[in-house]
């Protein structure tokens, strides 16, 4: 499995870094399968597993069990886990209950918060001074998108462009072993790339040192809103479709459950496996 320093030597290296969302054992299986380096127990499970319209109803407890589930199903990947709305702004005493819930019980490596406050930079400290590595995220912070004004591209402004470049910087120096930046203008995710040493890993902000995609947009499973930045690979909602329509229609025509799909009597068939 590769480590936190190991990510620094692949952006020194210039080899690129590969993110995606897991929320399950069977996906986080397909992930490692295909040689992703990170997995991302994402709070975007709020949106796409739970169906709700944002990340704010999402859990300390939502994500303990999807981090369960993942760490189960991908034994020889690196798991981010997201710390979810509200559960890194008390206090530093909170934030580092809440992280150790997430690694000790829930099986992650590293832990993933939005935004940078004071309190936030001195908990990035804290957590990594213990033991618990943590990612980054700036840009969008889909938690804070009520005060953003909704989902919206980010850093445009002068003003705001300088203001991520610090916070970038100062996460840096906090102790975080990556960032996350999320749709922001490709020339100011090549500016933080050259100014800091730790990966700058990118969704919807162009060429990074490494890409991050939310499993369900990647493979298709997305119903409603598919964002600008996300590109999908397969339409794998259509294909669960038609397995669906076509059990229907079998037990519909009674052509399902057919002879191989039957017990016999004892008599008639020896073995009892299922
Ligand atoms: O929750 C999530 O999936 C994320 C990615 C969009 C980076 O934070």
């Amino acid at each position: 499995m590769k480590q936190t320093v190991d990510f620094l030597k692949m952006k020194r290296n210039q080899e690129m870094i590969t993110m995606v969302t897991a929320y399950d054992a069977p996906t986080a299986k397909i992930v490692e399968d295909a040689a992703i380096d990170l997995i991302l127990v994402g709070d975007s499970l709020g949106m796409v597993v739970h169906g709700h319209q944002g990340t704010q109803p999402v859990t300390l407890d939502d994500m303990l069990l999807h981090t369960k589930a993942v760490a189960r199903g991908a034994k020889q990947t690196f798991i981010v886990s997201d710390l979810p709305f509200m559960t890194y702004h008390r206090s530093i005493e909170d934030t580092v209950t809440n992280a150790t819930t997430l690694v000790q019980t829930g099986g992650a490596h590293a832990v993933k918060l939005e935004g940078c406050t004071g309190l936030i930079l001195d908990s990035i400290e804290r957590l990594t001074s213990g033991g618990i590595a943590v990612m980054g995220h700036l840009g969008l912070t889909p938690q804070s998108s009520t005060v953003l004004g909704g989902f919206k591209v980010q850093g445009r402004g002068e003003q705001e462009r300088t203001k991520l470049i610090e916070d970038a910087k100062r996460i840096e120096a906090s102790g975080a072993f990556a960032l996350v930046v999320e749709c922001i203008p490709e020339s100011l995710t090549k500016e933080l790339k050259d100014i800091l040493a730790i990966p700058v890993i990118g969704i919807g902000a162009g060429k990074a040192d490494g890409q991050v995609l939310v499993f369900h947009d990647l493979v298709g499973l997305t119903t409603g809103y598919i964002p600008k930045f996300a590109k999908t690979y397969a339409n794998v909602h259509d294909v669960m479709l038609q397995a669906v329509e076509q059990y229907r229609d079998d037990v519909l025509r009674e052509s399902f459950p057919d002879e191989r799909y039957t017990f016999k009597d004892a008599k008639k068939e020896r073995s009892t496996s299922v």
